[in-house]
């Protein structure tokens, strides 16, 4: 990457910067100008590790010249085409590719432009799938505490993050109750892998269809690994028990893999990592590499086959974006999981984790340090936090880890690593290098 001279941003005032400070940024501005493989440059021309894969996306690394080809070309042939009533082949292409890299059973795939809408089209599915099966009754939609789910109103209402949802108690979904979430770190710290405690806080669901009764509940939706949060690991046997409980009560279980999806755990999807098949699954991110939005919803076959009833020329579902399955996101996409396949990056971080691991576990002592937990190449750090300031101490440990090349994630006082999947050992020394500098800082 050489360094190239920057149009200097005159007004940093009329851009309202989502999920961020804007006044403390704006004082003091982070800018990123160019990204290629591990790293990113900023407009002066430092070299910036990516511990974060972007934002949990970029999984083949940045800048893969086969998307940005395939995208390029993809416009200079046909730029966009309406999805409705309309269709153009790689949208058909792309979902047969990702209908193989599903779990089995997951045969079909709804696009969408994002995490967010992938979940909202999931709850919307939910619904509208037990309503054509003659249930209508089932219309409860179960999320999890600390869970997050995106920012659209029924993402909000099924996660569990309070600030995401405080403000707009009103305008959340009715019928949405809460699992309680698995974070347990009297009985799991410092734990590698998933932790052994915890199975039984899937009996959670009983509760809840005890209260509710199982005929008004439509489906549970959890991530298998949350991440935003502050990468919360499912304790072992946990996912079983929930989807045993959700077979016994007619619920559909609906797997958040926007994070976990495209080899984040070191199977494509982590329903085949944890041997746990869902009846729906979203996902976004790692499905385009991050280089154009794009997310998808992939159902079971039988959930399908439930709305393809009644006369031929019905529409089955009302439901669609102006930009489901936009042509250059399909191509995105198709160059995308093809450079997985060539480099066999979706099960690489099944090879890379023990040395992950090692490495992230290395930070263990270090001040401030009350947990490490880790699976596949996902990581979290947890500090301590200080009082009365809740996530100082990480984002404190964050513009450090700027300031000397390397970009990580916080959520509260949780770092939260996701690097790329094409991560090399030398790029693990220099994360925990930089790291642990600003640690011990
Ligand atoms: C599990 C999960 N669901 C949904 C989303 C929302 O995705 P997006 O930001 O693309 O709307 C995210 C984003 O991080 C996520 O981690």
């Amino acid at each position: 990457m050489a360094a190239q001279p920057e149009a200097t941003v005159s007004d940093l005032n009329a851009y309202w910067m989502p999920f961020t400070a804007n006044r403390q940024f704006k004082g003091k501005p982070r800018m990123l100008a160019r990204a290629s493989g591990m790293y990113y440059e900023t407009p002066e021309g430092r070299r910036i590790l990516d511990g974060a894969a972007g934002l949990w996306c970029v999984n083949a690394g940045h800048g893969r010249t086969e998307i940005t080809q395939a995208v390029a070309r993809q416009l200079e042939v046909m730029d966009y085409a309406p999805p409705f009533q309309m269709g153009h082949p790689a949208a058909f292409e792309l979902a047969s590719a990702v209908a193989k890299l599903a779990p089995r059973g997951l045969e079909h795939v709804f696009f969408t432009n994002s995490g967010s809408e992938s979940v909202d089209t999931a709850l919307k599915i939910a619904l509208a799938y037990h309503r054509a099966k003659g249930d209508a009754a089932r219309v409860r939609l179960i999320g999890r505490e600390r869970a997050y789910h995106g920012v659209g109103f029924g993402g909000i209402s099924v996660g569990g993050m309070v600030a995401n949802r405080k403000v707009w108690p009103a305008a959340m979904i009715p019928g949405v109750d809460h699992l309680r979430h698995t974070h347990d770190p009297a009985r799991n710290s410092f734990v590698r892998g998933l932790p052994a405690h915890g199975a039984e806080f899937a009996d959670d669901l009983e509760r809840l269809v005890a209260l509710h009764d199982a005929s008004t509940i439509a489906a549970v939706i959890i991530e298998p690994i949350a991440g935003s949060t502050g990468v919360l690991l499912p304790p072992q046997g946990y996912l079983k028990r929930i989807r045993q409980i959700c077979d016994k009560h007619g619920l559909l279980l609906i797997f958040d893999e926007v994070i976990t999806g495209f080899g984040r755990t070191g199977s494509p999807f982590a329903a085949q990592e944890f041997d746990v098949v869902p009846d729906i699954i979203t996902c976004a991110k790692g499905l385009t590499n991050g280089a154009i939005p794009m997310g998808a919803v992939l159902v079971s076959k039988n959930i399908y086959d439930a709305f393809m009833q009644g006369p031929p020329g019905a529409i089955e579902l009302f439901h669609g974006y102006t930009y489901s399955a936009h042509p250059t996101a399909c191509a995105a996409g198709l160059a995308t999981l093809a450079v997985y396949e060539r480099e066999k990056l979706l099960t690489r971080a099944r090879q890379m984790a023990p040395a992950f691991e090692q490495a992230v576990h290395s930070l263990r002592g270090l001040p401030h340090v009350i947990d490490v937990r880790n699976y596949g190449l996902v990581a979290g750090i947890e500090l301590d936090s200080i009082a009365g300031s809740p996530g100082a101490r990480a984002f404190g440990v964050y513009l450090k880890c700027f300031e000397r090349g390397l970009l990580i994630r916080t959520t509260g006082d949780i770092i939260a690593l996701s690097p790329a999947l094409i991560i090399e050992p030398k790029h693990i020394d220099e994360l925990i290098g930089i790291l642990s500098a600003a640690l011990k800082e």
